[in-house]
């Protein structure tokens, strides 16, 4: 499929930021987006790249009214050696697939996909900060169009993919950060959209992250919706907890999102011969280790967060330091590791590395 290129005018090009050292996370976008549109019976059509501008949607847009909205999030990495790098870039538009098949959404064909967000990237290239811990960030993202208000799926879509440049995801960056034990709210159960990357996720996280908030607190471990027992994750997060020689995250119940850096850090610490479990953990389980002196680290998985190392676990009013409030040896050796790959620094035997300039 030819990807058709309408460039900004001179006069509409954006001030790139002056420090790249000082961004934070999801606030700044750039010149170019990509799009493309669906109708029943004819699939995908017109993929293009054009400037960066509003979109017109119809007040009746199902997406709007019944939340048919998938997305997904990615990095482009800017090397030292000058090289653009994706991670594991596929993965995540199977991944879209998956959230879209859920929630009677058409897939996308994948290469169109990739193809169009590399033209975007290169495009864009320039605005790719060179700071350590930034990225362009990549925001592949669907909705459905068609104004109808009749609740069934929708029969026309857009899909478009916009890129902003980012820091770290957590104004703590790398120290760690303090997470509340939400044992009231429930983000999903198994048998909804829990594993989606639909929007909806996000809104039912949306009040109980905001109480934690105001308690201090930089994010919510969710428990199981229906015992309030097992922890699952973060919310923007996957979570791992290393008691004694194992570390443990929770199993893809389909509750949960499959993180590709969870996967990731998965192969790498098998890789390392330290054993990990995907298994049900409580959060019992959990709090005794503290007691006990045995929780050796907890950290979270993701995207946007990279590895965020978790200082303090709270539960039922109590406080539980971890690591000293400092960041693990594991979190720290993840990290690094996972960096490397990814800014082209190290070698890649996993093949999740691509170059695209
Ligand atoms: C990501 O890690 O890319 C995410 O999608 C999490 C969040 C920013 C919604």
């Amino acid at each position: 499929m030819e990807i058709r290129c309408k460039t900004a005018e001179k006069d509409q090009l954006k001030a790139k930021p002056e420090d790249d050292s000082k961004l934070g996370f999801g606030d700044i976008f750039t010149d170019h987006m990509f799009l493309m549109n669906y109708e029943e019976g004819k699939g995908w059509f017109d993929p293009r790249i054009e400037p960066y501008q509003d979109l017109c949607i119809d007040p009746a847009a199902m997406g709007l009214h019944y939340g048919q909205e998938i997305f997904e999030g990615l990095k482009a990495y800017r090397g030292r050696d000058g090289g653009i790098y994706l991670f594991r870039a596929r993965e995540n538009f199977k991944r879209l697939n998956r959230s879209a098949a859920r929630v009677c959404m058409p897939a996308v064909d994948v290469e169109v996909a990739m193809k169009g967000m590399k033209q975007l990237v290169l495009l864009e290239q320039d605005w790719i900060p060179r700071s350590e811990g930034t990225s362009l960030y990549i925001r592949p993202t669907m909705l459905a169009t068609e104004p109808h208000l009749g609740v069934r799926p929708a029969d026309e879509y857009l899909f478009f993919i916009i890129v902003s440049p980012v820091g770290a995801y957590y104004k703590e960056g790398l120290n760690p950060v303090k997470i509340y034990v939400e044992d009231r709210y429930v983000r999903a159960a198994v048998g909804g959209t829990g594993e989606t990357k639909t929007a909806g996720n996000y809104a039912a996280s949306l009040l109980a992250a905001e109480e934690a908030k105001k308690k201090g607190f930089t994010q919510v471990l969710w428990l199981d919706a229906a015992e309030r027992k097992y922890v699952e994750e973060v919310g923007t997060m996957n979570m791992f907890f290393r008691i004694g020689e194992e570390v443990i995250t929770a199993p893809l119940t389909g509750s949960i999102l499959p993180g590709i850096t969870r996967d990731s850090v998965i192969t790498l610490l098998r890789n390392w011969g330290i054993k990990v479990s995907e298994r049900s953990l409580a959060i019992d389980e959990v709090i005794g280790a503290a007691e006990e002196g045995s929780l050796e680290e907890a950290f979270g998985t993701g995207t946007a967060a990279v590895i965020s190392p978790v200082g303090q676990i709270t539960y039922k009013d109590r406080d539980y330091i971890v690591a000293g409030g400092e960041m693990g040896d594991l979190s720290q050796r993840l990290y690094k590791e996972i960096v490397a790959i990814q800014y082209g620094e190290k070698d890649d035997p996993h093949g999740w590395r691509e170059r695209i300039n």
